[in-house]
C-alpha cells in the first residue's frame, strides 16, 4: 500500500469515473474527500469508503463556482490537514452539431469541463507548493485529443484541460508536483448513458465509436481508475505533463 496515509480530493467523485477513482484510492489506504454537486451521491460514496475501513469526507460543491471551490478546499484541509492528490473528474456534455449549438450550452460545457479544473487547481496548488509535493490528475477525453462528432465544444474544453495540464506541469515540477492527464474513451457511466439516450442520432454516433474501438467495447469506470491510481502513485514520480489514453486503442497517436 504505497499510498497509505495520503489524502485525495476527488472532484466529481459522486458517481461514474470519479466514484471508481475514489474507491480505488481508498482501497490503497488513501483518505478521500468526495466533492460533488450531488450531495446524496457524495455521501453514498463516503459511506462506501468508510465501509472499507478508510476515512472519508463528503462535500457538496458546485465546481463551476470559484468561491464554493475555495470554501470546499478549506473545509477539506481543516478536516484532513493535507491534500496529497487532486483528481478532477467532473464533466458534462450534450451532443449537438456545432452549427445548431447555443452559447448557453457552450458556457455550461466550458465551466464544468475546464473552468472547474482551474478553480480546484488554483485552490489546492498553494498548499501543495508549501509542502513541496503533490500529484494532480485531470480527466480529459480522447475527444480532446482527436476531435469527436457533435462534440466540438466539449472536445475544445477537453483539449484545453490537456494543454493547461502540460503547461502547469512545467511550472509545478520545481515544487515536486506532478500534473498528468487520463484521457478516457467511451466509458460505462451515467454520463454516457444520458448522451446515448439523447436521440437516435446520438445512439448511432456512440455505436459507431464503439465499432471504431479496436477492443469493440466501452471501458468500465474501474479501468480508468487504475490509470489514475498509477499516476497518483510513487511509481509515477518521474512522469509529468503526460496524457494517458485509456480507450481500448481508439487513439494511438
Ligand atoms: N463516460 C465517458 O464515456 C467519458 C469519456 C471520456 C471522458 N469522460 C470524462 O470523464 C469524467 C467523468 O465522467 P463520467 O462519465 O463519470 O460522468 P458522470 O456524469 O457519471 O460523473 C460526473 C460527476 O461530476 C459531477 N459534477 C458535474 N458537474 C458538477 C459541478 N458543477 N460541481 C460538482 N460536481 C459536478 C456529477 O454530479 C457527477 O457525479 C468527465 O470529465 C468526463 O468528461 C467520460
Amino acid at each position: 500500500m504505497k499510498l497509505q496515509g495520503k489524502t485525495a480530493l476527488v472532484a466529481g467523485g459522486g458517481r461514474g469515473i470519479g466514484r471508481s477513482v475514489a474507491l480505488a484510492l481508498a482501497r490503497e489506504g488513501v483518505q478521500i474527500a468526495v466533492a460533488d454537486i450531488l450531495k446524496e451521491n457524495a455521501e453514498a460514496v463516503r459511506d462506501e469508503i468508510e465501509s472499507l475501513g478508510t476515512k472519508a469526507l463528503a462535500c457538496k460543491v458546485d465546481l463551476t463556482n470559484r468561491f464554493d471551490v475555495e470554501g470546499m478546499v478549506e473545509v477539506v484541509l481543516g478536516h484532513f490537514g493535507q491534500i496529497d492528490i487532486l483528481v478532477n473528474c467532473a464533466g458534462w456534455d450534450k451532443l449537438d452539431p456545432f452549427v445548431e449549438s447555443n452559447e448557453e450550452t457552450w458556457e455550461k460545457i466550458l465551466a464544468i469541463n475546464f473552468k472547474s479544473v482551474l478553480y480546484t487547481v488554483k485552490a489546492v496548488l498553494p498548499h501543495m507548493i508549501s509542502r513541496g509535493s503533490g500529484k494532480i490528475v485531470n480527466i480529459s477525453s480522447d475527444a480532446g485529443r482527436v476531435g469527436s462528432m457533435w462534440e466540438a465544444v466539449y472536445a475544445g474544453a477537453k483539449g484545453a484541460v490537456i494543454a493547461f495540464s502540460k503547461s502547469l506541469a512545467r511550472e509545478a515540477a520545481r515544487h515536486k508536483i506532478n500534473v498528468n492527464v487520463v484521457s478516457p474513451g467511451l466509458t460505462d457511466t451515467p454520463l454516457l448513458q444520458a448522451v446515448r439516450c439523447q436521440s437516435p442520432e446520438t445512439e448511432k454516433i456512440i455505436d459507431a465509436v464503439i465499432k471504431a474501438t479496436p477492443f469493440r467495447r466501452v471501458a468500465k469506470p474501474e479501468e480508468i481508475a487504475e490509470a489514475v491510481l498509477f499516476l497518483a502513485s510513487p511509481g509515477a514520480d518521474f512522469i509529468t505533463g503526460q496524457t494517458l489514453s485509456v480507450s481500448g486503442g481508439l487513439t494511438m497517436a
